[in-house]
């Protein structure tokens, strides 16, 4: 059977994660292996309106499986934004003779490939944030390196917060969304843990909880707060004016995002960029690649953007029995 698509683009935009290698590499072995060639576009949506490209064969995704970060670099477009940016990629992918791109990132990046499917460019999205907030999927890549980068960070803290009897504020990544938090605050037994989606009580939600597991023999606290639930700092000051402890707070900000990929982050970018070639060279459009309850699959962009994510009720009640004792 002749080979309708001849040659795709591939770009990661948006914030980075661990496993977008990996899924660079799936997706330009995955088009080779089918015939088609593969262009990478290098600083994401950016790239495309200005034509910054990068051909790519076999052995240019070598040893690229392991390295976090994204060889194709990444950006936050402003330009592709208006209607005049968005032409000016659709314009580039005429040119290159482009019949699909695979974009590789989160929310913002899906977005953008929705404004360009507008133009008649075929697009597939893979998604990719630390902060596991796209509805349609259970998983996004770089979510569970980026909870392990927290969890081993926290732990370390915790070592010295116990010897000094302390407590520590730890603010964790995430966005608008306390996925990121939720899971490391259970990872590292926090004693409490904030999160954007429950509205703050400071006194039950943080006082109390320090209070009680004061009563309960313990001198040192654990406080995980997602940066979309409050500041570290702020949470700190209030500690300290409430209860009069002296707490230490660490943002872990962008060391979250780095670091060599998890087996899963590597195996889930693997499959999903296999996946995206696939949905590509069968000739289909605006579907965002996911995977739920284990299953890979994909969905329309559109409807997949339009759904919203809920914090796992069935984590947060664990949590709360943990740290409600
Ligand atoms: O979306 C990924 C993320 O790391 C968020 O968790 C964080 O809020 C944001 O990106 C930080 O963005 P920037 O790299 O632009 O500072």
């Amino acid at each position: 059977m002749k080979n309708a698509v001849k040659r795709i683009g591939v770009l990661t935009s948006g914030g980075d994660a661990p496993g977008m290698n990996a899924a660079i590499r799936s997706v330009v072995r995955s088009a080779i292996y089918r015939g088609i060639e593969c262009i990478g576009i290098r600083r994401g949506w950016n790239g495309l309106i200005h034509g910054d490209i990068l051909p790519m064969d076999v052995s240019s995704v070598n040893r690229i499986i392991n390295s976090g970060g994204t060889i194709l670099y990444t950006a936050r477009s402003q330009e592709f934004m208006s209607p005049d940016g968005q032409q000016k990629a659709a314009d580039t992918c005429k040119l290159l003779g482009l019949d699909g791109i695979v974009a590789i990132g989160g929310d913002g990046t899906f977005r953008g490939a929705q404004a360009l499917s507008k133009y008649g460019i075929s697009v597939v999205g893979v998604p990719a944030t630390i902060d596991n907030d796209i509805a349609c999927t259970d998983y996004t890549l770089g979510y569970d390196t980026a909870s392990n980068t927290a969890v081993d960070a926290i732990d370390k803290l915790r070592d010295t917060m116990q010897s000094h009897e302390r407590c520590s504020v730890v603010e964790v990544m995430g966005r608008n969304a306390g996925h990121l938090a939720l899971y490391v605050g259970l990872a590292v037994g926090a004693a409490v843990v904030l999160v954007p989606e429950k509205p703050l009580n400071f006194q039950e939600d943080v006082v109390e909880k320090i209070r009680r597991a004061r009563l309960h023999g313990r001198t040192h606290y654990m406080i995980v707060v997602a940066e979309g639930a409050a500041s570290a700092i702020e949470i700190g000051k209030q500690i300290k004016e409430a209860i009069a402890i002296d707490p230490r707070v660490t943002v872990l900000g962008h060391i979250q995002r780095g670091g060599c990929p998890s087996a899963r982050d590597r195996v889930m970018g693997t499959r999903m960029g296999f996946h995206a070639v696939e949905v590509l060279a069968e000739g289909r459009t605006n579907r965002l690649v996911c995977t739920v309850r284990g299953t890979l699959k994909d969905v329309d962009l559109m409807e997949g953007l339009a759904m919203k994510k809920t914090l796992s009720q069935q984590q947060y009640r664990v949590l709360e029995a943990m740290t409600g004792v």
